[in-house]
């Protein structure tokens, strides 16, 4: 497997600002491959959770991509120990394969103005979702499966959570013919390495 040398630099930027224009327009268009991710998370335990989340939006600079979810949640508590995630995206009309290593920081109602603004974006129907008096995936013994769950539009403000996650690493995998086009991107070192396998 041969790294492409300076000259072709140029194609691996244009690969980097398609794909970071597709997952950018993921953030606003319900109908993208990007718009659903899954986000890997290992807490103290070390013991590895994925699960899929919306991909709300996405910010060039720094370079940013976010989500919401309950602040009582596992991943929130996995964040807490261990600030750091793997973002996996996959579409199959376009080959692609997209890994994100990020950094996690939590939004919450003691983070002020940020986090009016990311909750005024939301509609009525998402934050539904955090009035709720149970937490996600609570267990509930089986006499108890019909319980009428509790809401309180106080809960909201409590309960929502933005995460941004910063990129530090960006892995594009196209799968191709006759090669597949593998590059990775680190913004911490400024390295950019092209491969074709
Ligand atoms: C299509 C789909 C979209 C989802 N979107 C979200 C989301 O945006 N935020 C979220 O917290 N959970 C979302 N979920 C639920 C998560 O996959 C997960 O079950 C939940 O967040 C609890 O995960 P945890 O206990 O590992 O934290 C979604 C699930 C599916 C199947």
């Amino acid at each position: 497997m041969a790294a492409f040398k300076d000259e072709t630099l140029e194609k691996l930027e244009f690969l980097e600002a398609e794909v970071i224009g597709l997952l950018k327009r993921a953030g606003k268009d319900k109908k993208s491959d990007f718009r659903l991710m899954q986000v890997a998370t290992a807490g103290k335990d070390m013991m590895p959770q994925v699960r899929t989340v919306v991909m709300r939006e996405l910010n060039n600079d720094p370079f940013s991509v976010g989500f919401h979810c309950d602040i009582r949640s596992e991943k929130i508590k996995n964040f807490r120990e261990n600030p750091v995630a793997q973002l996996h995206f996959w579409s199959k009309g376009k080959s692609l394969q997209i890994r994100l290593i990020v950094q996690v920081r939590l939004i919450t109602e003691a983070s002020g103005s940020i986090f009016e603004e990311k909750l005024s974006k939301c509609s009525a129907k998402e934050l539904l979702l955090y009035e709720s008096s149970l937490p996600p995936r609570e267990h509930l013994a089986e006499h108890e499966s019909k319980v009428d769950v509790i809401t309180n539009k106080n809960n909201i403000r409590s309960n929502f959570v933005w995460v941004d996650c910063r990129v530090r690493q960006m892995e594009i995998l196209h799968l191709g013919r006759p090669a597949h086009t593998r590059a990775l991107i680190d913004y911490q070192k400024e390295q950019r390495t092209f491969i074709k396998s």
